[in-house]
C-alpha cells in the first residue's frame, strides 16, 4: 500500500504551513525558553539561531528532497534512493525509533497544556497568590493518574486525525490555527512587556554573555535547533511525499525556518519579562515555566479586567493545544508511515499500534514527575532520558545521516533535479547547501559531539 493515499497537499501555501505546523510546537513555547533560561540567555539564542541557519535549514531541504524524490517512508526512501542497499534501509529505522520516543513526552506535556485549556475554562486561575501557581502545577504534574489521563486525551486526539487521513485536516487546520497563534502571541508580546521591571527579561534575551558558553550550551543548542525545526527525525521527508513538483524545497525551507524562530523568539519576550517581573520566578525554572509563569502573566496584566484574563488565558492554551497537535500529528504520521508501508498494515492499524507504544512509554515519563521520581537511567528520569536521546543524540544523528545519504550516496542529478524542480526554477544558494550537506554540517556536528564526549576540548 502507498502511504501516499490520494492526496498531496493543495496548495503551496498549504505545504509551508503544513511543514510549519510540525516545526512551530511546545519546542517553541515551552522547550525554547526552557533551555534559554537553563543555557543562560541571549548566548545561547545567537548559537541556536546560527545552527538554525547552517544545520537546520540545510537538513531540512535535504528531507524535503529525499521524501518527494522517494515518494515513501524514510526507511523506504533511504533503501530506494541508494539503489536497494538494506544497510541503508536499516539506518532509516533511527528516525522511526526517535518518532516513538518523541511522541510519547511530546504528548505528556501536550496533555497538561489540554489541562490548562480545562482549567482556563472553568476560571480556576482566578484570584491565586504567585506561590500556589507553582505548588499547583506541582501538585497536578507529580499525580499518578491525571496526568496520564490527559496523555491518553492527546494520543487519541492525534490517532483519530491521523487514521482519519491526515492531509485535509493538517492542510486546512495549519492554515487556520497558523496565523491566529501568530497574532495572538504579538498581543502577549505587547502585555509582557509593559510589565514592570520588563527591561530585566529584556537583557537577558539581548546581551549575551559569552563567558557562559560551554560544549554543553553548543550541544543544547544544536538539540534545540533541530527539535524546533522538527529535523533529523524523518517527519518532513513523510509530509514531503505529499508536495506538488512545483514547490521550491529551498524558499520552503528557510520559510519554514523563519516562522519557526521567530515564534521561539517572540515566546522569549512573553515569558522572561515576565518571569523578571513577578516575584519568586527564576529564568531557569525548567519545563514548568510555561505552566506557572503564564497563568500568573494573564491575570497580573489583565487583573482589573476579569473577563479579558479569562479569554486570554482560555485561547491562549487552547492555540498551545492546537500548535502541539500540528506535531504531535507530524510525529505519528511519520512512524505509522513506516508499519503502514512496511508491514502493509491498515492505516488505522498502523496509527493504533505505534499510538499504544507511545501510551505506555508516555506513562512512564509522567510517572517521572512524580511516583518515579527516583527511577533513573544515567543519572536522568525518563522524560528528560527521552528528551535527552532525542534532540541531542538521535535528531542530530539523524540529520548527519541524511546529509550524508544525499550528499554522497545519492547521484548529485537527483539532487539538483529537486532542488531545481527538474530544471525550471533558480536555486543559487545549491552550491553553498551541497557544501554544508557533503562537509560542513556533517563535520561539526560530530566536533560538537566529540567536544561533548570529552575527546577534545575546544571550549571549555
Ligand atoms: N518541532 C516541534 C516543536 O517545536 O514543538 C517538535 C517536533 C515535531 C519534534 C516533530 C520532532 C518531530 F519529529
Amino acid at each position: 500500500m502507498a502511504i501516499k493515499d490520494k492526496n498531496v497537499f493543495a496548495s503551496k501555501i498549504g505545504a509551508i504551513l503544513a511543514a510549519a505546523g510540525s516545526a512551530v510546537g511546545l519546542g517553541n513555547v515551552w522547550r525554547f525558553p526552557t533551555e534559554t533560561g537553563a543555557n543562560g540567555g541571549a548566548a545561547f539564542i545567537l548559537i541556536y539561531v546560527l545552527f538554525m541557519l547552517v544545520f537546520g535549514v540545510p537538513i531540512m531541504v535535504t528531507e524535503f528532497a529525499i521524501g518527494r524524490h522517494a515518494q515513501s517512508d524514510v526507511s523506504d526512501s533511504f533503501q530506494k534512493m541508494s539503489g536497494g542497499k538494506r544497510a541503508w534501509r536499516l539506518m532509516g529505522l533511527l528516525p522511526v525509533v526517535s518518532g516513538v520516543l518523541v511522541l510519547s513526552y511530546y504528548s505528556v506535556v501536550a496533555g497538561w497544556t489540554l489541562h490548562y485549556v480545562i482549567e482556563a475554562l472553568m476560571n480556576g486561575f482566578a484570584g491565586k497568590e504567585s506561590a500556589q501557581y507553582t505548588s499547583d502545577f506541582e501538585a497536578f504534574s507529580s499525580d499518578p493518574v491525571q496526568p496520564i489521563i490527559w496523555t491518553v486525551a492527546i494520543i487519541a486526539m492525534t490517532c483519530s486525525i491521523v487514521a482519519l487521513g491526515v492531509q485535509r485536516g493538517i492542510e486546512r487546520g495549519a492554515k487556520i490555527m497558523m496565523p491566529m497563534l501568530f497574532v495572538f502571541i504579538i498581543v502577549l508580546v505587547g502585555c509582557s512587556l509593559s510589565l514592570p521591571d520588563a527591561d530585566k527579561g529584556l537583557a537577558f534575551l539581548l546581551k549575551p554573555d559569552f563567558s557562559k558558553v560551554t560544549s554543553s550550551v553548543c550541544l543544547s543548542a544544536m538539540g534545540q535547533a533541530f527539535f524546533s525545526l522538527s529535523v533529523g527525525i524523518g517527519c518532513l521527508c513523510t509530509y514531503a511525499c505529499y508536495f506538488r513538483k512545483d514547490v521550491d524545497l529551498m524558499k520552503d525551507g528557510l520559510s519554514v525556518a523563519s516562522i519557526d524562530t521567530m515564534v521561539a523568539l517572540f515566546s522569549g519576550f512573553i515569558i522572561f519579562p515576565a518571569v523578571y517581573s513577578i516575584q519568586g520566578l527564576q529564568p531557569d525554572a525548567g519545563p514548568s515555566l510555561v505552566f506557572i509563569t503564564l497563568p500568573n502573566v494573564f491575570q497580573q496584566v489583565f487583573g482589573g479586567m476579569p473577563v479579558v484574563a479569562y479569554i486570554a488565558s482560555l485561547v491562549f492554551y487552547l492555540l498551545l493545544v492546537m500548535a502541539a497537535l500540528t506535531s504531535s500529528i507530524s510525529m505519528l504520521e511519520m512512524a505509522a508511515a513506516y508499519f503502514l508501508k512496511n508491514f502493509k498494515m491498515p492505516r488505522l492499524t498502523a496509527t493504533l499500534l505505534v499510538s499504544a507504544v507511545c501510551l505506555v512509554l508516555g506513562s512512564f515519563c509522567s510517572l517521572s514527575f512524580g511516583a518515579w521520581k527516583d527511577v533513573t537511567i544515567f543519572g536522568m528520569g525518563f522524560f528528560d532520558l527521552f528528551d535527552f536521546l532525542v534532540a541531542k543524540l538521535m535528531m542530530p544523528i539523524g540529520g548527519t545521516l541524511m546529509c550524508v545519504f544525499l550528499g554522497w550516496v545519492v547521484d548529485e542529478k537527483v539532487l539538483r533535479a529537486e532542488m531545481t524542480n527538474n530544471g525550471t526554477i533558480k536555486s543559487p544558494l545549491y552550491p553553498v547547501y551541497r557544501f554544508i550537506i557533503r562537509y560542513f554540517a556533517p563535520l561539526c556536528i560530530m566536533l560538537i559531539f566529540a567536544n561533548e564526549l570529552g575527546l577534545f576540548d575546544f571550549l571549555k
